[in-house]
């Protein structure tokens, strides 16, 4: 127990109630003062109320006046003393007090103007020195806290001269409680079996329960901002009947990421420059279905299902070399692939990471996640498409939508998909689409006339607008702020998401 609640049991026993805290014990914080009261009153020692007050303070002016008296006064007995002055040598008795010296003398007509512009004592002043210095006594009143008989005017325009500044006060007024004593016995907080076991739990205090007091926040975990959106993602995917694809491999075959996509063996995607490569093991075995195999060759080598391939040698050694995939898309050939088993509708998705060999700069990283969506029915055209990517984006709060012809080694035909940003007024890209050839579709032995469309777009960049970062290197890597993770709001996607 402190000192402070000591001495307010001691004062409360002697007197039965503290008045004022403030009066009892001057000069002692009063928020020192309500944290004593607040544990004695835990024990029911005491109860109190609060009231604030105001109080003005004397600035180093007024306390000037307080000690010498107000420059009107001083000045009526200078003027008193020497007969009369010269307007110009005020400053040089009272310095720069002079000026409300001399208006406050004429206001009280202590003094008057002769013809030579002088200054001397008004005749009706009479005895000069039983003249009431009325500005002094106020602010000696005020210094001893005795406001009565002052009003609200002369205490502005009080602080309108800044000669007195208020402050606020809280006092206590406080009175015995129910268990009032003048000493604290210890309160016990916690039970524990042993006093249960013992029977000692009968005769002690238990320390009542503050159910006012915050609560200790729980350290715990916290989603990553990618986390966040990409779960959003994830609920706008499922509100509109996708499923999630198993995406959680992050080694493919050449022959998953390139060759069942009818990307040629030579094409530059399949540089070192441009793709990871595992050193050890450096390759992996070939699916089993011998058939889908024969299929991807031919349709490289010489064509098939209406195409013309790309007419080289296509090697199995080539298509066993283990990458780090640069797609998820190397995930939905593989699940096409399952679905041509027993081809009907469906509709899939996923989000996860991805690897090129990219030089790293502000918006770049070699690796980043990409949110890919596949869609499979009976003659679905290009326009089912578009019309698709505008109920999707739409989802987000993204209407106004474009779409550009482009190329894609497994998509023809495809587009760009573009969205028009108020910020910047101009249209900026968002995804890229398509509908997955033949060449790729009928390899896996999926009927002509179920189509499968596709399009993607990665989670970096919708994340970094979500959460105002400039710097990719701030939102993934080794110089990210825990805080910055810890602290985030989750994400909603329901207003223009690239605005
Ligand atoms: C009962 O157990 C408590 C906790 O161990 C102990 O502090 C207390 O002295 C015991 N009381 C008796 C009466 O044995
Ligand atoms: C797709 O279109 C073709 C040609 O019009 C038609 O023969 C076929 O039955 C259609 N497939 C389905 C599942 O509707």
């Amino acid at each position: 127990m402190s000192e402070l609640q000591l001495d307010i049991l001691k004062k409360l026993g002697e007197a039965g109630t503290i008045e004022s805290t403030l009066e009892t014990f001057p000069g002692v914080d009063s928020q020192a003062v309500y944290s004593a009261l607040n544990s004695l009153k835990a024990n029911g020692k005491v109860e109190y109320k609060n009231h604030d007050s105001i109080y003005y303070t004397l600035t180093q002016e007024a306390n000037e006046i307080v000690s010498k008296g107000s420059h009107e006064l001083r000045l009526l007995h200078i003027v008193n003393q020497l007969g009369k002055l010269q307007i110009k040598d005020v400053a040089a008795h009272l310095g720069p007090n002079g000026k409300v010296g001399q208006a406050r003398a004429f206001k009280n007509g202590w003094i008057v103007k002769n013809n030579d512009n002088e200054l001397e004592v008004n005749g009706k002043v009479g005895d000069v020195s039983t003249v009431k210095d009325e500005t002094k006594q106020l602010l000696e009143s005020i210094a001893k806290n005795d406001l009565s008989g002052i009003d609200a005017k002369t205490i502005n325009d009080l602080k309108k001269r800044k000669l007195i500044t208020p402050r606020k006060e809280t006092s206590f007024n406080v009175v015995k409680g129910p268990e009032f004593s003048l000493e604290l016995t210890k309160m016990e907080t916690d039970i524990t079996s042993d006093m249960v076991v013992n029977g000692s739990y009968k005769n002690l205090n238990f320390k009542p329960y503050n159910f006012n007091s915050q609560g200790v926040e729980p350290q715990s975990g916290a989603l990553h901002p990618l986390n966040k959106v990409k779960e959003e993602f994830r609920q706008i995917f499922f509100s509109m009947g996708f499923s999630e694809m198993p995406s959680n491999q992050y080694v493919e075959t050449g022959f998953w990421n390139f060759d069942t996509l009818f990307v040629p063996q030579q094409h530059p995607a399949r540089d070192l420059q441009d793709t990871f490569y595992l050193k050890d093991p450096i390759k992996s075995d070939l699916p089993q279905d011998k058939e889908y195999l024969q299929n991807i060759k031919e349709v490289h080598e010489q064509g098939k299902y209406g195409s013309i391939g790309y007419r080289y040698n296509w090697k199995a050694e080539e298509s066993q070399k283990l990458v780090l995939r640069t797609h998820t898309t190397a995930i939905s050939a593989a699940m096409l692939h399952k679905l041509a088993e027993d081809p009907k509708p469906a509709r899939l998705f996923s989000i996860d990471r991805v690897f090129r060999n990219e030089a790293v700069d502000a918006t770049h990283l070699a690796e980043f996640h990409q949110i890919e969506g596949v869609l499979a029915d009976y003659n679905i055209t290009l326009g089912d498409l578009i019309q698709f990517m505008e109920e999707f984006f739409a989802k987000m709060g993204v209407t106004r939508l474009r779409f550009k012809p482009t190329y894609n080694p497994y998509t023809e035909p495809s587009m760009e998909i573009y969205s028009w940003h108020e910020g910047l007024a101009k249209w900026v890209e968002i995804g890229n689409s398509g509908m997955f050839r033949p060449e790729m579709l009928e390899s896996m032995g999926l009927p002509k006339d179920l189509r499968v469309l596709g399009w993607g777009l990665s989670l970096e960049r919708p994340t970094m607008i979500k959460y105002g970062v400039k710097n990719i290197r701030e939102l993934l890597g080794h110089k990210i702020s825990l805080d910055f993770i810890a602290s985030n709001p989750a994400a909603r996607l329901d207003e223009d998401l690239y605005d």
